[in-house]
């Protein structure tokens, strides 16, 4: 029936004068047998996206005056369907096309954010490090913040020729040359139409219209992936050894598709399609969303698609634990990876005036504090968030030159430090609450600054408020220490069971995942803060997860 509509309203011409209120961007899933069929008993010389389109902006534009939808991808590799911006309207007559499947709205994924190969027990020239293991030539596409070309890990010194099959492509943007890429860097793409239908247009300021990296966390997943092995490397002298990617031999393709407010699952989409079509044979994502039915869960959907041209997918499950079934990318034939600690820590040393002592945690390399002042919630302006030392609650009086506990929360821990700096503080201790348990935090501080487990947190709260006339603190840093019992599951890492699939143990395998050591981009600051200056090669990430503050 539709097919005679079709034809009928050919006839028509489209006004698309008027703009639509309630439009949305969809990720339309076609039976690719039926739909070709379909448009092919129709209009041979159209392609059948654009049959599909005609028909439903002709239809809806015949009851009354929309805009014509607008077409954002066409998916043919790894799915079959497309992205389309779609009044209500349109979508019920999408409905009517025999070969509809399924019509998905399009939503913000978020990011999921050295030393780990003697950790997992890789030896140069021995079992998965092997030479005959290493030496075929695996594509790796990674779909993230993009990447930093020019960083020492992507460098393609004594590698052979990209191999001939890769159809993979350079893409020219800001600060961004085909020049870019090499025998290392194979690939190099962008995807930001579904972002920018979502978020707005990409602010250049903030980040480059380009597969270059302005958040790190791309750069940072590539050369944990890939990355050269790169001797001498270290954050600040914490953490030093070779850094390289866990399968160092093989190439990389970047495919951004995140951006500062997250990353638009349409274009996750077209990236995979293009990347399988290009020829990757390894697809990693360190993002993803809550779990979802696999038949409502794009990522499953196109991964099913790459996993049946022989692409293996492996993705991260998340950041959202320790709470159970939080796990996300559960479908079967993904790998869904866990992050653990590895047995190296940074130990910093806190020492209240009543002589107790704890052991916390930071990145922040530099002398020891003296024993000074103790301040918590320490403003006269009453301010109500000064306990989670925000933006402008401190009162530089009370503060200047005293050690100051902060909760989590609100702002970003980094953040925190950084607040207390610059109201003259002399240091800072990061408080867990209950539910934060016990996991410590190195974050790559400004300042004298570390995090403490809950237990700790609330003997300090306890010392401030109720026991000592004038409480006091040091804090000393104890550089990098190895030894800790591992692996053990980072609080952090999403957890089983699955709350779609509950029959499929979830996820897989698990990783080191805190404190790893990679590369990052010079420009952007280890501790991701404006005022932080300092440019580093290599930036120890727990995770990182652009959305949260805490
Ligand atoms: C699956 O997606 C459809 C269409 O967006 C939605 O109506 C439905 O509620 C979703 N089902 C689940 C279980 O998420
Ligand atoms: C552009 O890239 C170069 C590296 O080629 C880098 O040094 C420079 O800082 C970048 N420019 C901007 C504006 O970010
Ligand atoms: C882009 O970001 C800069 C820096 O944060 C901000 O000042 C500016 O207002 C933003 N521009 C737009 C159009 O949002
Ligand atoms: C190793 O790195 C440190 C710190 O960046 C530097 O001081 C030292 O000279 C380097 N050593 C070698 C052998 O490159
Ligand atoms: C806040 O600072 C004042 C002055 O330094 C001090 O007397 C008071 O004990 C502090 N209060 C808390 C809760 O730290």
């Amino acid at each position: 029936m539709i097919f005679r509509t079709l034809l009928f309203l050919l006839a028509y011409m489209v006004t698309n004068s008027v703009a639509v209120m309630n439009k949305q961007t969809y990720i339309i899933h076609m039976d690719k047998t039926k739909i070709k069929a379909t448009v092919h008993s129709q209009d041979k010389t159209k392609p059948w996206f654009k049959s599909v389109i005609d028909f439903i902006s002709e239809a809806s534009s015949s009851s009354e005056e929309e805009e014509a939808p607008q077409l954002l991808y066409v998916y043919e590799t790894s799915m079959f369907g497309f992205a389309a911006q779609l009044s209500n309207k349109q979508l019920e007559y999408l409905n009517q096309i025999d070969g509809f499947l399924s019509a998905i709205p399009d939503e913000l994924l978020t990011l999921h954010t050295t030393y780990s190969p003697h950790f997992l027990g890789l030896q140069n020239g021995k079992g998965l490090w092997s030479a005959s293991n290493l030496a075929s030539d695996v594509i790796i596409g990674v779909l993230d913040t993009g990447i930093w070309p020019e960083h020492i890990s992507f460098q393609d010194t004594g590698l052979s020729k990209v191999p001939s099959r890769w159809k993979g492509a350079c893409e020219v943007g800001t600060n961004f040359s085909s020049s870019c890429c090499n025998k290392k860097l194979v690939g190099a793409r962008v995807f930001l139409q579904g972002y920018e239908k979502s978020a707005g247009r990409i602010n250049e300021t903030l980040d480059y219209r380009s597969a270059r990296d302005a958040q790190g966390h791309g750069t940072h997943t590539a050369s944990t992936a890939a990355g050269n092995m790169v001797s001498n490397a270290s954050f600040f002298g914490l953490a030093g050894g070779s850094a390289s990617g866990m399968r160092y031999t093989s190439r990389i393709a970047a495919y951004k598709v995140c951006w500062r407010l997250g990353c638009a699952n349409s274009d996750i989409l077209a990236a995979i399609d293009q990347a399988v079509a290009d020829g990757v044979d390894v697809l990693s994502l360190s993002l993803g969303g809550i779990a979802k039915p696999y038949y409502n869960d794009s990522i499953a959907i196109a991964s099913f698609g790459a996993t049946q041209k022989g692409v293996f997918v492996s993705c991260s499950a998340g950041n959202s634990g320790p709470s159970s079934s939080t796990a996300g990318n559960v479908a079967p034939w993904i790998m869904t990876v866990a992050a653990s600690y590895t047995d190296r820590s940074f130990p910093t040393q806190v020492k209240l005036g009543n002589g107790k002592v704890f052991k916390g945690s930071s990145l922040y390399k530099g002398k020891k504090t003296s024993q000074l002042p103790l301040v918590y919630r320490n403003s006269s302006r009453a301010q109500r968030t000064a306990q989670y030392c925000t933006k402008g609650s401190l009162d530089p009086k009370l503060v200047k030159g005293k050690i100051v506990a902060c909760e989590r929360g609100i702002n970003s821990r980094t953040g925190k430090g950084e607040e207390v700096k610059m109201a003259g503080g002399a240091g800072m201790i990061l408080l867990n609450s209950e539910n934060q348990g016990e996991e410590l935090f190195a974050d790559p501080h400004v300042f004298p600054a570390t995090s403490l487990g809950s237990s700790a947190s609330k003997t300090i709260r306890s010392y401030i408020f109720h026991s000592a006339k004038a409480p006091t603190a040091s804090i000393s840093f104890l550089g990098t220490t190895y030894g800790d019992t591992a692996p053990v599951m980072a609080a952090f890492s999403s957890r089983g069971p699955s709350s779609v699939g509950p029959d499929v143990i979830k996820p897989d395998v698990t990783a080191p995942g805190v404190n790893i050591l990679a590369a990052w981009p010079p420009t952007t600051s280890p501790s991701m803060l404006k005022s932080d200056k300092r440019s580093v090669l290599f930036n120890s990430l727990r995770y990182l997860n652009v959305l949260s503050s805490c």
